[in-house]
């Protein structure tokens, strides 16, 4: 078979085609059991593709036909020996790497700065983590990879772990010196399982840092609706046998899949890949040709800086995704958070976060001049009716979370008895709960950390700023649950 070919989406369409008469679910049936006002906006082409697996559609639990097809073009595409698909996007692909390495007990090597579902996956499977403390950018206030020696004293201190996990790139863009990190995890004989979520484009360009496959990690999370062209939720799980067996990883994903699993999602996955193997080159390198124009005229703007390949040269900082635009607005007296509200309101620009210092917007073949062109525009107008601010020196402190020890893990903390307590009375307690800003969904807390009073100031200072602060059960953040303690009764 030929990248040229999508046996998904073209199977899919050939049913279509026949017009059958379906006594089967979805119960909209094509549509015309449908609000009209949705069917319309949508169109029938979209509703006749939502189908279900019946027999000649194949089953993405047990893929014989049209989706193991589809699935082997991906694994050649990704230089990858299976590649499974996936409809709960990247946080299912990573809660079934996590799980197919780790059990109740075992150590997983993991940095700090991990998205929700790394820790959901740990607190399932009553896994351990051994946290490493990421590299943190004082400049930025953001968090980058973990370094090769820190992956090797993890090793050295515990040579038992099932697994080391790696976010590259990171959600910024930025990328360790993963092919060492793989190196020496490999010489231990442990699996390196790769958060790939904002790294799916990787693969297709060589200005761009290594993919995990290329890397030579034995399985990589990777979402290919965010930066590959497929529909959102779509994402693949790329797997290299050898530590690690493509069957159990198959069965642990599809304990955790819905039963009804979504072929246009399915479809789009297929259509991208072909995009992806047969374009994708091409189409990145226009990306990344506007993406460099764009950061060049951001860079002329006063007080605002976006960051470029200045920025290498650490071992935790070995490459970046030029195609990323971390643009740091703190000189002009703003939040990012203020920024964002600011491009919405004057420019109806939305942009992909932002934080207590940065904005990041990010450049796909689906931009062109004129979208940066406006972009620019945009922060040029920003900054000149900020500039007073920079010129009074109004500037933030940066500040960022500390890294609070772990008392339980994650799994006791989260089944143990708790209590609730005021959010300005629980430092010293163990929280019960995660914490987090979303995006990036890194936790501030997770559960089974003792809470310090510098993250609590962390979080204020978040929500003082209007960003979304999320994972308490009580969303005001008046309360938090933790751990109960048991005093001596008098
Ligand atoms: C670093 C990282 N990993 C994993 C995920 C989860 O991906 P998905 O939204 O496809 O579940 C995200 C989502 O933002 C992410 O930023």
């Amino acid at each position: 078979m030929s990248q040229l070919e999508t046996p998904l989406f073209t199977g899919l369409l050939e049913h279509i085609k026949k017009n059958p008469v379906q006594f089967h679910i979805p119960g909209h049936k094509k549509g015309a059991g449908m609000d009209p006002e949705f069917r319309s906006f949508i169109g029938e082409n979209a509703l006749a593709m939502d189908l279900i697996n019946i027999s000649p559609l194949d089953d993405l639990h047990h893929p014989r036909g049209m989706i193991k097809r589809a699935q082997e073009l991906a694994a050649e595409a990704f230089g990858a020996d299976y590649t499974f698909f996936s409809v709960q996007g990247t946080s299912g692909a990573i809660m079934t790497m996590v799980m197919s390495v780790a059990g109740p007990g075992d150590k997983i090597i993991v940095p700090r700065n991990v998205h929700k579902s790394v820790m959901s996956a740990i607190v399932f499977s009553g896994a351990t983590p051994i946290f490493i403390h990421p590299e943190i950018d004082k400049e930025l206030g953001i968090s980058h990879g973990i370094t090769p020696q820190a992956v090797e004293k993890a090793l050295r201190q515990h040579p038992d772990a099932k697994g080391v996990l790696v976010i590259n790139p990171t959600y910024f863009g930025i990328a360790g010196d993963l092919k060492k990190i793989v190196d020496i995890a490999h010489a231990y004989g442990v699996p390196v399982l790769v958060d790939e979520a904002h790294g799916v484009h990787i693969h297709f360009h060589e200005r761009l840092p290594l993919s995990a496959m290329q890397a030579g990690a034995d399985m990589a999370a990777t979402s290919v609706h965010k930066l590959g062209g497929s529909l959102t939720q779509s994402s693949i799980l790329n797997v290299r046998e050898g530590l690690v067996s493509a069957k159990h990883v198959q069965a642990i994903l599809s304990m955790l899949t819905t039963t009804s699993t979504s072929y246009l999602l399915l479809a789009s996955l297929d259509v991208a890949r072909k995009q992806l193997a047969t374009k994708g080159r091409e189409l990145i390198d226009n990306a990344i040709r506007l993406a460099d124009w764009t950061r060049r005229q951001i860079n002329e703007i006063p007080y605002l800086y976006c960051v470029g390949e200045e920025i290498l040269g650490t071992e935790a900082v070995y490459d970046y995704d030029p195609t990323k635009l971390i643009i740091s607005v703190k000189e002009l007296g703003l939040t990012g958070h203020d920024a964002e509200q600011w491009l919405r309101e004057a420019f109806n620009i939305e942009v992909e976060l932002s934080d207590l210092y940065n904005i990041l917007c990010i450049i796909t073949p689906g931009d062109s001049e004129r979208e940066a062109g406006l972009l620019v525009e945009a922060l040029r107008r920003l900054s000149a009716q900020f500039s007073h601010q920079a010129e009074e020196g109004v500037k933030p402190k940066v500040l960022l979370p500390d890294i609070p020890a772990l008392a339980l893990t994650p799994r006791d903390a989260f089944y143990a008895e708790t209590e609730v307590v005021p959010f300005r009375e629980s430092a010293g307690r163990i929280i019960a709960e995660f914490v987090m800003v979303y995006p990036p969904g890194i936790p501030i807390f997770i559960p089974g950390e003792i809470i310090t009073e510098e993250n609590l100031n962390y979080i204020e200072t978040n929500l003082a700023a209007g960003l979304p602060v999320q994972g308490p059960e009580d969303d005001t953040l008046q309360t938090l649950r933790v751990i109960k303690e048991h005093k001596p009764i008098w």
